[in-house]
């Protein structure tokens, strides 16, 4: 039996750790066991208690509770409390996800243990440092032993990285692994659409929205959350299209931005958002809510990466919040578009966008079964 140790603690993890423990439970139950640890980076029920409910992920075994601190406080709290517990459950393996400071303490805890570490969504860059997600991203893929890219791209930066792209011998630290393995997100999106559309109904009369007339947008990024000037540009952009084209704006806000809204915003920009009936900002929502706003959505507005791809998985055009993006294929196949915190080029795009045609599909992130791809490697280079 190969027992995996998964660590998760913000929300996009939650949701990703869904797919593998899924197909741990239905397809690989005599093979692999998995103990999950939960650093308590997000904590609030919307945040975090309400995905592990509606998406049958077992409970965490072990919760570090670290919450929100500096960021070098939070990482070193995880670190301490993940070696504790790598020392006394000894794993075959560390599996992270993503590029989170949960990420990033757990491949630091595992690699002075020599346990290999697993890296789910390894090779993404944005080639943007100021980011605290690139940092954690680059140094976590240099330390892991596997590494699963969602996509093509991501796995030639890994090779354009040093990493080689054929594979001999055993993989170890210093001869890791790449692979493309699909994206666990797209799994997860095949397997849950379905059950999502039963929840459309209670959203939207929650919201008193009509399905493909409103625009879902949402913002936690520190670029854009921290910077007066880029908040304020985003909201009147949002305050702008929502008046001209009397369209709503449905925005669950991270409680990040809540909180910064009325310092952040410029006071003439933070009356417009109060006034504006339009703008329906609500709390973070489930996935099963967000995956339902997403496919009756006339277009989203985001700065998640997250968010982006769904935009893609359900045919919606998506206007990217920030500078750029690492899902750079969704740019080349034209459904999403970047406008940073431009307040006239978030308008533009959103009228380039209002009547557009959908370019065909393109499988760009896999067959809905990476998580069954990912284990089976992990079985065999064990
Ligand atoms: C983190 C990740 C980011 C990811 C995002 C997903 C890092 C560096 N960033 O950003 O990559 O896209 O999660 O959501 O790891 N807060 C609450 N309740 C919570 C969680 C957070 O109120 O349950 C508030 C706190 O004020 C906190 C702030 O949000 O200080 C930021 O939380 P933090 O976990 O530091 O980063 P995120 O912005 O959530």
């Amino acid at each position: 039996m190969i027992k995996i140790i998964t660590i998760i603690g913000a929300r996009p993890q939650i949701i990703k750790a869904s797919a593998i423990s899924r197909a741990i439970k239905n397809d690989f139950n005599n093979q692999i066991t998995e103990v999950i640890v939960h650093t308590g980076q997000h904590y609030d029920q919307n945040m975090s208690g309400v995905f592990f409910d509606e998406l049958q992920i077992p409970m965490p075994h072990y919760n570090l509770n670290v919450g929100s601190i500096s960021h070098g406080e939070q990482t070193a709290k995880m670190i301490i409390g993940i070696e504790e517990i790598l020392l006394n459950e000894k794993p075959n393996y560390l599996l992270v996800y993503g590029d989170t400071n949960s990420t990033l303490a757990g491949a630091i805890a595992a690699s002075k243990l020599l346990i290999p570490i697993v890296h789910v969504e390894a090779g993404l860059r944005s080639y943007n440092k100021t980011m605290p997600e690139e940092i954690n991203r680059i140094l976590c893929d240099h330390a892991s032993t596997l590494l699963f890219s969602p996509t093509d791209i991501g796995f030639n930066n890994l090779v354009k990285e040093g990493f080689n792209a054929k594979q001999s011998n055993k993989a170890s630290a210093s001869n890791p692994y790449v692979f493309i393995s699909g994206d666990v997100m797209f799994d997860n999106l095949l397997h849950f659409n379905k059950i999502a559309g039963s929840q459309q109904y209670l959203i939207q009369k929650k919201l008193e929205v009509e399905p493909l007339n409103y625009v879902l947008a949402t913002i936690h990024r520190n670029a854009n959350t921290d910077d007066t000037n880029k908040l304020s540009a985003i909201f009147n952009a949002f305050v702008e299209i929502a008046t001209k084209n009397n369209i709503p704006f449905v925005i669950p806000l991270h409680p990040r931005t809540a909180k910064l809204l009325a310092s952040n915003l410029h006071s003439t920009v933070y009356e417009k958002v109060k006034k504006c009936v339009l703008l329906k900002i609500i709390a973070p929502v489930s996935y099963l809510e967000m995956i339902s706003l997403q496919s009756n959505s006339k277009m989203i507005m985001t700065d998640s990466g997250g968010l982006q791809k769904e935009s893609y998985f359900f045919n919606k055009p998506c206007i990217v919040l920030r500078p750029e993006t690492e899902w750079t294929e969704l740019i080349t196949c034209g459904m999403a578009t970047i406008a940073d915190a431009n307040e006239e080029l978030i308008i533009n795009v959103f009228e380039h966008y209002l009547n557009y045609k959908i370019p065909q599909s393109l499988q760009l992130y896999g067959n809905g079964n990476a998580a069954q791809f990912i284990l089976a490697q992990l079985i065999k280079h064990n």
